[in-house]
């Protein structure tokens, strides 16, 4: 299904590193709407080959960068704008990592330096390609900037770890640095609030099966998946969403409004996370991830 929501725009999309990346999926669907795109990831991420089939499939180009370095961001930027002709029209930063939580290490016994840079990587680095982009003046009027967030900005995932504080200085840049754009340009700056989703930055958190399958149970709608993150994504990208920004948006089939469910109060207390790999095999079954 393709409705050319995207036509004549130009984008740079951060952060796809294999097929079950949420920013794939975002490239794939804007380039069904029409898009123009660039896509990069670090060039560690790069080794692993995948991106350059995604950029194959959609007609992009990839340029490596590490988005904490200012001056890849910089080079990034300008190949970008000269790649696709022009300011860009969105962006999408759906970027996150946690030595913290890579390595495993308890809450209450974190590295320090490793938080430095899980905030550096998952957070700051949202101001960094704004700034970026607004010394070149790199956005056209009306565009839109987009990051993944995450509901343990708000509450507490006991394994979420440090990755909890950097979702709420993401959230909290979208709206400090949404307020500066918006009077400057127009341009719009929002963060998703997305389910949890089997992806490779997803998988990596403690209990993941649990946190999934609890939060599936607890949704009117269940989860939403990469795809329909996607949808949302592009939406947001669109001139239909012109108005919005400043905003933490939950894309979580309602999860983020719920007290307790019929579900959760007849299943999950037993099944603790057992039905995952049912619940896994019916989105296989519907052709979704
Ligand atoms: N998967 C989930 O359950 C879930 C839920 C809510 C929000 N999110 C958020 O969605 C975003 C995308 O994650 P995903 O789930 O698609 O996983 P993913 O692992 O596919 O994506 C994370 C990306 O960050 C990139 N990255 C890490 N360090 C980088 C650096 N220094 N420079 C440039 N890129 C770097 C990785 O290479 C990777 O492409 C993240 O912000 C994540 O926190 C994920």
């Amino acid at each position: 299904m393709s409705n050319q929501l995207l036509k004549g725009k130009r984008g740079l999309i951060f952060g796809a590193l294999d097929a079950n990346s949420i920013a794939w999926y975002v490239a794939e669907k804007a380039h069904a709407h029409g898009a123009k795109f660039v896509l990069t990831n670090a060039p560690i991420a790069l080794r692993k080959g995948d991106i350059f089939k995604l950029g194959e499939k959609t007609g992009s180009e990839v340029i490596p960068a590490d988005i904490t370095q200012v001056d890849e961001l910089e080079g990034l930027f300008q190949e970008t704008q000269s790649i696709l002709g022009g300011n860009l029209d969105f962006i999408l930063h759906s970027v996150g990592m946690s030595p913290n939580v890579r390595k495993n290490l308890p809450y209450t016994d974190i590295d320090y330096n490793y938080l430095a840079k899980t905030l550096d990587v998952s957070a700051i680095s949202l101001h960094k390609v704004l700034q970026v982009a607004w010394k070149m003046d790199a956005i056209n009027s009306w565009g839109s900037v987009v990051a993944l967030s995450y509901i343990a900005a708000q509450r507490t995932f006991s394994t979420y770890s440090d990755m909890a504080q950097a979702k709420a200085m993401l959230e909290s840049i979208v709206r400090s640095f949404g307020y500066h754009y918006g009077v400057k340009k127009k341009v719009r700056i929002n963060s998703v609030s997305q389910s949890p989703t089997i992806t490779t930055a997803g998988t990596g958190v403690g209990g993941f099966k649990s946190f999934y399958a609890y939060a599936n149970c607890m949704s009117p709608l269940g989860n939403a998946s990469s795809d329909d993150c996607a949808n949302y994504c592009i939406s947001l990208f669109s001139d239909l969403t012109r108005k919005v920004t400043m905003q933490n948006l939950f894309h979580d089939g309602g999860y983020s409004t719920m007290g307790i469910s019929d579900t959760l109060i007849k299943s999950c207390f037993t099944c603790q996370g057992e039905c995952f790999d049912d619940i896994v095999e019916k989105e296989r079954v519907m052709g979704k991830k």
